[in-house]
């Protein structure tokens, strides 16, 4: 998007020139425009019979006046005959020259049509500049990537539409979208559907149909920013309207912006929202401007983790989960194995062929898609030799999750994968501790086998011994037994026998080691459901003095959902 309008400022010149120029090209094709033809004539000469004499051609004054640039085609005297005359075309008019003592017989100047006619075809073709030829060569090119981007663009905005369950003025927490190209309609969508999922009466709007009702408690404000700091159209009368709207009650929000650092005025628009709302008594700030760079889900997700929190509603904060399902390949997978569903907590684990070659690494996401349902669903995932294999929770009328339940072994499936490169095992021996709950495992048994050499502990977190937990506990005393695994802890949360119930009092137990490997470069990696990951984080900021050291050196690694 950026480049195609960076692209299209700069060679909007030349482009403006090829489409007149061939414009007019094609209507003089079409006799338009018809070209004149111009018929010199020679006037009857005086002396037939003298001889006339050869002066020397590099005397003649009408060929000194003439410029080489200005010729375009000189037709030689076939003989030495006096009716013979060199026949000159220049740009603007034509020449007949004795060929004796080069006076010029006659002459006629072109009409503007043939004029038009030679510059459009030179300015067309580049044929008379290099320089010119190259500018064009350059803007043709940009005019195929137009063709490729503007469609991208329009597939773009056609993806995004908006989808409401409740009109405005039922909804408590009212979304507001400023968007040009439909990419911040996803991001706001994806929160919506959220907020849905959890019972909460929302409704998303262009920011142009800004209306407070008597149930709006929350704005959440998403805007992007268009043209140099300015409103996406369907944004640009929200400050007026913003002006003009009071209230009796205090309303809270928060502002999301979109944009680029490629422009000066990076979330100009959002910035400007930003202003004018604070001047408002009834306007509440939940949370500072948060601003995304080139829809960076990572970006998006700091503000979505830091919303969750404050609304006390846990939302998904796995970047994966705000990406654009795009055009994901498909490949298809065999079902090699499907374990019974415990009683319990409803886990099973999957493991699939894939029909070919597919890349992927533990920690990599599976996307299928239901019939009948445009949400994908994602899992996460572990490789297992050359299978992909994940541990599902079977949900009652979950589409999803029933779907994979109902497989039978050697049946076939379709479905992507979407990597997840944060949340890889590091190349390098870097001592790791993977704290998961739940089908959270499935990535970690995965991660256990492509090990080489680094030290590992997992620290894991289910409800019951059922089946399947006996199944993972012998791969984990496997992988121990065969130095992928330095140690492993588990904790049940309904076994009377055992003391520590949760994965985060197994942590919590553990914090002198656990704060000893991040102090010398190690990664903790946690994967399961947001709660535990709230649980586990909570435990270290509490216990590790270099808390925020680890998560800006990017120690602390999560997919949780
Ligand atoms: C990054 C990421 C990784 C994930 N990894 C895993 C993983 O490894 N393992 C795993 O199991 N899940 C994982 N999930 C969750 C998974 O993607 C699905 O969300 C989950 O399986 C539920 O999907 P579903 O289609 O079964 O349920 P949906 O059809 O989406 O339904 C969602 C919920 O609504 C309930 N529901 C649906 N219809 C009704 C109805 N009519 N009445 C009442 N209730 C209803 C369902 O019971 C379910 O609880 C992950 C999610 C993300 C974002
Ligand atoms: C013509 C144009 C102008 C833009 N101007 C700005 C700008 O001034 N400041 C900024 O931060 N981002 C700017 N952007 C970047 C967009 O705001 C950013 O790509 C945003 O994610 C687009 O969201 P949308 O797809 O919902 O319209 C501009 C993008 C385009 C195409």
């Amino acid at each position: 998007q950026y480049y195609h309008v960076f692209l299209g400022r700069l060679s909007l010149v030349p482009i403006l020139i090829i489409s007149l120029t061939g414009t007019y090209l094609s209507l003089v094709k079409f006799n338009i425009f018809p070209e004149k033809k111009i018929e010199l004539k020679a006037p009857a000469r005086a002396n037939q019979e003298e001889e006339p004499e050869q002066k020397q051609v590099a005397t003649f004054a009408s060929f000194k006046t003439i410029k080489l640039k200005d010729i375009r085609s000189v037709d030689f005297p076939f003989a030495d005959d006096p009716d013979e005359y060199y026949k000159i075309k220049l740009t603007d008019r034509e020449l007949m020259v004795n060929q004796f003592d080069g006076t010029i017989v006659a002459s006629a100047q072109y009409p503007m049509v043939n004029i038009l006619n030679t510059l459009s075809l030179n300015l067309h073709t580049g044929k008379t500049s290099t320089i010119w030829a190259i500018v064009l060569t350059l803007a043709t090119i940009n005019i195929l990537f137009f063709i490729y981007s503007g469609f991208v663009i329009t597939l773009r905005r056609r993806r995004n539409k908006i989808k409401n369950k409740y009109n405005i003025t039922e909804a408590e927490y009212l979304l507001l979208v400023a968007s040009e190209n439909g990419s911040t309609i996803h991001f706001a969508n994806h929160i919506l559907t959220q907020l849905l999922s959890h019972g909460e009466k929302a409704h998303l709007a262009e920011l142009n149909d800004f209306q407070l009702s008597e149930n709006t408690q929350q704005l959440l404000i998403f805007a992007s920013t268009f043209g140099l700091g300015d409103a996406p159209t369907n944004g640009n009368n929200f400050l007026n309207k913003l002006e003009e709207t009071d209230s009796h009650r205090a309303i809270e929000y928060t502002i999301i912006g979109f944009g680029s650092t490629n422009y000066p005025d990076f979330c100009g628009y959002a910035k400007r929202i930003e202003e004018e709302i604070k001047t408002k008594e009834w306007a509440t700030p939940l949370l500072p401007l948060y601003k995304v760079n080139d829809r960076s889900l990572t970006d998006f997700v700091e503000w979505v983790k830091a919303y969750s929190d404050i609304i006390h509603l846990p939302l998904i904060t796995s970047p994966n989960y705000y990406a654009e399902i795009n055009q994901r390949k498909l490949y298809s997978f065999t079902v090699a194995d499907i374990s019974a569903t415990n009683e319990g907590d409803k886990n099973f684990m999957l493991t699939l062929t894939p029909s070919g070659n597919v890349d992927f690494s533990s920690g990599d996401l599976l996307a299928i898609y239901p019939e009948n349902n445009e949400k994908e669903r994602l899992y996460s995932i572990g490789k297992s030799g050359k299978n992909v294999r994940l541990v599902v929770k079977l949900h009652e009328q979950g589409l999803g999750s029933s779907y994979l339940n109902n497989l039978k072994k050697g049946d076939t499936i379709k479905a992507a994968i979407q990597s997840n490169n944060g949340f890889h095992l590091d190349k390098k021996q870097t001592p790791t501790i993977l704290v998961s709950n739940g089908t959270g495992i499935a990535p970690f048994l995965g991660m256990l086998e492509e090990n080489k050499d680094a030290p590992i502990s997992v620290y894991a977190g289910f409800r019951n011994k059922e089946p399947l937990q006996l199944t993972i506990e012998q791969q984990l005393a496997a992988a121990k037994n065969n130095g992928k695994l330095k140690d492993y802890t588990i904790a049940y949360s309904r076994d009377a026998d055992i003391s520590h119930k949760y994965v985060y009092e197994l942590v919590e137990k553990d914090i002198v080691k656990i704060t000893q490997i991040l102090d010398n470069g190690g990664v903790l990696m946690i994967c399961g459901a947001i709660a535990m990951h709230k649980e586990v984080v909570g435990k270290l900021q509490q216990n590790c003095p270099n808390f925020e050291l680890y998560q800006s050196n990017n120690q602390i690694r999560s997919d949780c959902y």
